[in-house]
């Protein structure tokens, strides 16, 4: 048996309520990691593009006149105005203060009298890029322009997903909830991570989508990769197919750390997560959900539904809770349940999560 001072202990409450900590997580962690912009089905046309936030950084990406797709830094060489807001379709990138002009790659174009300048070549003169990964139809971004590939980050992920999403190549964007949780976004993520809590929080996950019993989460390099099968057919809240293909009757899941999870229902239904930080204890959470060629489906309408209900209305009550918790005077970080053995009723994973959370304010 291991002494008491053994034991691994949950997070520090000041990772949850100092706003020093997300300061230092917005320079490490997640400007160094890859992080979710949007779908590229949300920009099928030329000159079309869409607004985001990293870290606290403004972004876009924008499909340039070759159709390929570029992720910028939202701010002008001159100085530092804002590009573009929102979403929307440019031929070129005209700056609202002073209309330096840029073309969809991102090169500078043209300048009210900038050929009067001494020694000024405007070809030396582009917007700054970040890194970006097209994953399935996903768009990633990593501020970091060194980072390692998604597929080292995340190994063997893309592979997988195509094995439980066959159609994956098909779908597009169909359904999208965004809610503000009242807490700090490691807390909803770490909710995320384990299924401790499902069997008594989640009736109608547990009882009428998976069977908990055989609920899992492994690490899978910087992925924590969640599997269980669905429940019994008579008790499955809505119609699959088992005969459709190989992975019809499985739940999986692979999130990303930090702030991306895919997510695959039974019967090969593909939603996901994305988190982003608003301050030390906000966060907004996006759900999406996908569907072949974006088309009605009234099976995942009502299961988006069913969702929004039950699980994201349970754990937003959950998390909250926590959030509260964290800065009452009578808490002490509790140990984590580490069974050895994994299975739902252990939070190895949040040990893992919990390290990676550890190193992810340390600057680099
Ligand atoms: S700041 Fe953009 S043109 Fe001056
Ligand atoms: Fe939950």
């Amino acid at each position: 048996m291991n002494p008491q001072s053994e034991l691994t202990r949950n997070l520090p409450r000041r990772y949850y309520t100092e706003p020093e900590i997300l300061v230092r997580e917005r320079e490490g962690a997640l400007s160094t990691t890859w992080q979710y912009a949007g779908h590229e089905s949300q920009i099928p046309e030329r000159g079309d593009y869409f607004t985001f936030e990293i870290a606290g950084q403004g972004l876009f990406c924008v499909r340039d006149s070759e159709r390929k797709i570029h992720a910028f830094f939202n701010v002008c060489q001159h100085r530092a105005h804002e590009l573009v807001t929102g979403v929307g379709n440019k031929r070129v990138i005209v700056c609202p203060y002073h209309a330096w002009t840029y073309n969809l790659d991102g090169q500078l174009r043209y300048g009210r009298n900038l050929s009067s300048v001494p020694g000024l070549d405007i070809s030396k003169i582009c917007l700054t890029s970040a890194k970006l990964e097209n994953f399935h139809g996903f768009l990633f971004v990593n501020l970091d322009s060194e980072a390692r590939s998604m597929e080292e980050w995340y190994p063997n992920v893309h592979e997988e997903i195509r094995e439980f999403v066959p159609q994956i190549d098909r779908l597009k964007l169909f359904r999208v909830e965004k809610l503000v949780e009242n807490c700090n976004w490691k807390l909803s993520v770490e909710n995320y991570s384990e299924c401790y809590h499902c069997p008594i929080n989640h009736k109608a996950f547990s009882n009428g989508i998976i069977k908990p019993e055989t609920y899992d989460i492994q690490p899978q390099g910087y992925c924590l990769r969640h599997t269980t099968e669905c429940q019994n057919l008579d008790k499955m809240s809505y119609p699959i197919y088992l005969e459709a293909n190989a992975t019809a009757g499985k739940y999986s899941s692979w999130y990303l750390w930090p702030m991306f999870s895919f997510q695959v229902y039974p019967g090969n239904i593909l939603n996901t997560y994305c988190w982003r930080d608003i301050d030390v204890d906000h966060v907004e959470v996006q759900r999406g959900w996908f569907s072949v060629d974006g088309e009605d489906s009234e099976v995942i309408d009502a299961l988006a539904e069913q969702d929004l209900q039950t699980t994201v209305a349970e754990d937003i009550r959950l998390v909250e809770s926590v959030q509260r918790g964290m800065r009452n005077r009578g808490y002490r970080p509790g140990p984590l349940v580490v069974d050895p053995k994994g299975g739902v009723h252990s939070e190895h994973s949040i040990e893992v999560l919990q390290e990676w959370m550890r190193a992810g304010i340390q600057t680099q």
